[in-house]
């Protein structure tokens, strides 16, 4: 498998922009995973250098929708080297968090971070390998599920919402944060040209790797916007669904809840 190749071949069909199903990428699993393990080394130091630092507070504002209890037993997929899993374990030191990913070297950086700040007497979550879109646990497992970047790379972003609902219990919440499209105007402008000429060279002289930081505006401007994620969670079931925007409106912030009566599977 060639790392690194997940742009659309050329003659490949594109989907409707914006409809969240057929997607004009190629979001092939085994391309997706191999990409990701191709930048993982570099993966902390982009996220910094991309975001200006920004992407903490926001996995911090994401962790703090989940609204943990103590004793919860909280999912984070698509963990990626853990970040969002960490801080969900720094904002509810007695739950137990799970992070999944389904790229070997993501999870094994995550799971030496995990260790450094065990060493240091931190509660930590554990890291297991797996597909999002057809999670290992059982139905209503978690008290809630989190997604920080991960739904923009799936081929098919209805069933990862209906996985995180399907494993969350009732009144729980699913909880994604994710780069968007920014609203028309100076911020939309502003975004474009961050993400379509800055980040894709500061990615070619970080990682080294061309194409995993020019994948990443494309995924964007092919995502669904806002308004139609929101559509997508309702859809699969999920219920008082709202978003918040940061920086420039060009990162959201997704909250759906599980209704209480819903029985698992079910999409209403
Ligand atoms: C952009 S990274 C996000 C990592 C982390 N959540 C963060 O906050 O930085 C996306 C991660 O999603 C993972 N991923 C993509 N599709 C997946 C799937 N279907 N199942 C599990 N993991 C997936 C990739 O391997 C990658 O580690």
């Amino acid at each position: 498998m060639g790392r690194g190749s997940a742009l659309t071949p050329a003659g490949a069909p594109a989907g409707a922009p914006g409809d969240g199903r057929a997607l004009p990428l190629d979001r092939d699993p085994r391309r997706i995973a191999a990409m990701f393990g191709g930048i993982a080394p570099r993966y902390d130091l982009m996220n910094r250098l991309m975001t200006g630092g920004r992407d903490g507070h926001w996995r911090r504002s994401a962790a703090r929708e989940v609204a943990p209890t103590p004793g919860d037993r909280l999912l984070d997929a698509c963990c990626g080297t853990g970040d969002l899993s960490f801080t969900l374990a720094e904002e509810c030191p007695g739950c137990e968090v799970v992070g999944l990913d389904f790229a070997e070297a993501m999870l094994a950086r995550a799971r030496g971070k995990a260790a450094a700040r065990q060493r240091r007497g931190r509660h930590v979550p554990t890291f297991v390998r797996g597909d999002l879109l057809d999670l290992p646990f059982a139905d209503r497992e978690f008290a809630a599920v989190t997604a920080g970047w991960g739904v923009r790379n799936v081929p098919d972003i209805a069933r990862a919402f209906a996985e995180m609902k399907r494993v969350t219990r009732p009144g729980g919440r699913v909880v994604c944060l994710e780069s968007t499209q920014a609203p028309d105007g100076a911020g939309r402008h502003f975004h474009r040209v961050w993400m379509g000429h800055v980040v894709p060279l500061l990615g070619r002289v970080v990682t080294g790797d061309a194409t995993a930081y020019a994948y990443l505006p494309a995924s964007v401007e092919a995502f669904p916007r806002a308004e139609e994620l929101a559509a997508i969670m309702a859809a699969a079931g999920l219920t008082r669904v709202r978003y918040r925007r940061f920086g420039v409106g060009a990162v959201a912030i997704h909250v759906g809840e599980v209704p209480a009566d819903v029985a698992p599977g079910a999409t209403r």
